[in-house]
């Protein structure tokens, strides 16, 4: 619209599209830093990308966060004639549980009228414990489901901000800072090369795997984030589209 042409807004989304090497991007006015209906704008945005790329069947595998949230509230019944099945990208990474993927699929099932499932794995435990949880066959089936999703839903965080949010442990804490990282998504700390210098041990999605999913939506806005987003974008195998604000793009066109 006129809005847009006359703020640069389409002209920074195809900067910001061609430097990030991306399939799409959307910007959203204003900063979710400082405006925190931003953040509800983010939502908006994701959903309508997302109902561009619906098939009749999907397996939409979601992360946690409070953007996630927000993207959550603005789903709608309207949804429903395709079919939709919500599942946590990955299981507990310590997440407050308003935030947790788990919730959230919920709640994006319950706003869509479709269904979802959930994968309750504890925060910190020994990898013993978590190769017998692989064996159990409830998990073994979640797990199979994301596995197969055709699109990802995903917030980006900055490093220490989410190590903290986390509640890390000091020594795992000394080490994310010692690596630099800056950026973190799926459970995964990125320096700022893109390079992975850490990552929460759970179960579910892996980076890796995001290859062979059609659509990754990531969903980040605010300046503060523009180094976890930069970050990220470096060292994800595949990123298709990019949600993000007016704050953090103009700061990532800076660089
Ligand atoms: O912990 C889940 C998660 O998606 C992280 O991977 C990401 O860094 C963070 O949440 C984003 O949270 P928020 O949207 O609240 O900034």
């Amino acid at each position: 619209g006129m809005m847009r042409e006359i703020s640069g807004i389409d002209e920074m989304e195809a900067m910001l599209k061609k430097r990030m090497n991306l399939q799409d991007v959307v910007i959203v006015p204003g900063d979710s830093d400082s405006t925190p209906w931003v953040k509800e704008e983010l939502g908006r945005a994701c959903s309508e990308s997302m109902k561009e790329r619906l098939i009749g069947k999907n397996i939409i595998a979601v992360t946690g966060g409070t953007t996630m949230a927000a993207v959550a509230e603005t789903l709608t019944p309207d949804f429903a004639s395709s079919e939709l099945l919500f599942v946590p990208a990955r299981g507990g990474i310590g997440e407050d549980v308003n935030n947790q993927a788990n919730t959230i699929c919920a709640k994006m099932a319950e706003n869509t009228r479709a269904r979802h499932r959930v994968l309750y794995v504890p925060d910190q435990v020994s990898k013993e414990v978590y190769k017998s949880f692989l064996t159990e066959p409830a998990i073994k089936d979640v797990l199979n489901l994301i596995s197969s999703a055709n699109m990802v839903l995903h917030g980006i965080g900055d490093a220490i901000t989410m190590a903290e949010r986390r509640k890390t442990p000091p020594e795992t804490m000394d080490e994310i800072i010692e690596s630099n990282a800056v950026g973190e998504a799926f459970g995964y700390y990125f320096n700022q090369e893109g390079e992975v210098v850490h990552k929460v041990m759970t179960i579910g999605l892996q980076l890796k795997d995001l290859e062979k999913i059609e659509h990754v939506i990531a969903v980040a806005g605010g300046k503060s984030k523009a180094k976890a987003i930069q970050a990220y974008l470096k060292g994800a195998p595949h990123a298709s589209v990019l949600i993000t604000d007016e704050g953090a793009a103009k700061e990532l066109l800076k660089g």
